[in-house]
């Protein structure tokens, strides 16, 4: 069994794209600049972006994080994204989701101008990736997508069972998998609560890509020897002997199933690692398309 390793996957990319920062900066050009806005204080979402943020430093873009309380107006937050879209120092922006109870958050993702969209959520991004165009591709999909490649795990005509139908991950992985290319041209099963006898197909499977949010959900029992797990799961489950009050864990029962699959992701240093390079490498695509136009 091979661990996919996202925390050294991700710190290799991080440092690729350093690298072209650095060329970006000796030439005299303008570095990539993420911003992102965060409303309310999730503690997972103030975690995420702390993060997100935190990794900009690190690689040498420039980043700005507006946080808004959580009794901001629908209407203050467009506004806030219409500054962003008409701003041309900011490559590339992301609203970190969920957005609280009172704000249409289909409303929100809408505003955001597809070219500075590096979180892939925007109809047009969306519609152009389902169609192999060029587009942003949601950073969590696109981690997983990279980590499969740089692993050289074997996809073509694998049967491939999504465990998940959202809109940031279940939905998307299931299309660029099916696709062509590398870490694709699987035969892509998409399966979600309405879904009967799920062990059946999870059994048949060769990849599964769980992206519920259910703890242990994926048992030895359910999944045939060698098979190819990617758990996306991130839940905080309470747990006060710990500082933090809680540990995370994925939807892997990943003590059991080590030793029956061929490569797993490990929760935490697995899929998430990923997800936050990949949204650099969003705004860096971002930064070389403005650059062009
Ligand atoms: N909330 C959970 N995952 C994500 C993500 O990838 N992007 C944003 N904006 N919010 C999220």
């Amino acid at each position: 069994m091979t661990i996919l390793d996202g925390k050294k996957v991700s710190n290799q990319i991080k440092e690729e794209i350093a690298v072209e920062v650095a060329q970006m900066q000796e030439r005299g050009e303008k570095v990539p600049h993420l911003a992102a806005v965060l409303v309310g204080n999730d503690g997972a979402s103030l975690t995420y972006v702390g993060s997100k943020v935190r990794s900009c430093k690190k690689i040498g873009f420039e980043s700005t994080l507006i946080h808004l309380p959580e009794d901001t107006s629908e209407e203050t937050l467009l506004k806030q994204v219409e500054d962003l879209n008409a701003n041309p120092d900011i490559d590339g922006y992301i609203v970190q989701l969920p957005l609280p109870k009172h704000i249409d958050e289909q409303k929100v993702l809408m505003a955001v101008h597809p070219d500075k969209d590096v979180d892939g959520f925007h109809p047009t991004n969306f519609g152009k990736m389902a169609l192999d165009m060029e587009s942003f591709i949601p950073a969590t999909p696109f981690g997983i997508m990279e980590l499969l490649r740089r692993y050289n795990v074997e996809t073509e005509g694998k049967h491939t069972v999504v465990i998940g139908r959202s809109h940031i991950v279940g939905r998307p992985i299931s299309i660029l998998m099916s696709q062509k290319g590398k870490a694709a041209n699987a035969t892509v099963t998409l399966t979600h609560s309405r879904t009967k006898d799920i062990k059946s197909l999870t059994l048949q499977a060769d990849i599964i890509v769980s992206a519920l949010g259910v703890p242990n959900f994926l048992k030895a029992d359910m999944v045939k020897e060698g098979t190819v797990i990617i758990d996306v799961g991130i839940t905080r489950v309470p747990d006060e002997s710990r500082e933090r009050g809680y540990y995370i864990t994925g939807d892997v029962d990943f003590d059991t199933l080590k030793d029956k699959a061929s490569y797993i992701t490990p929760v935490p240093g697995g899929v998430g690692p990923m997800t936050i390079a990949m949204l650099l490498k969003n705004t860096l695509l971002a930064r070389e398309r403005h650059q062009k136009k």
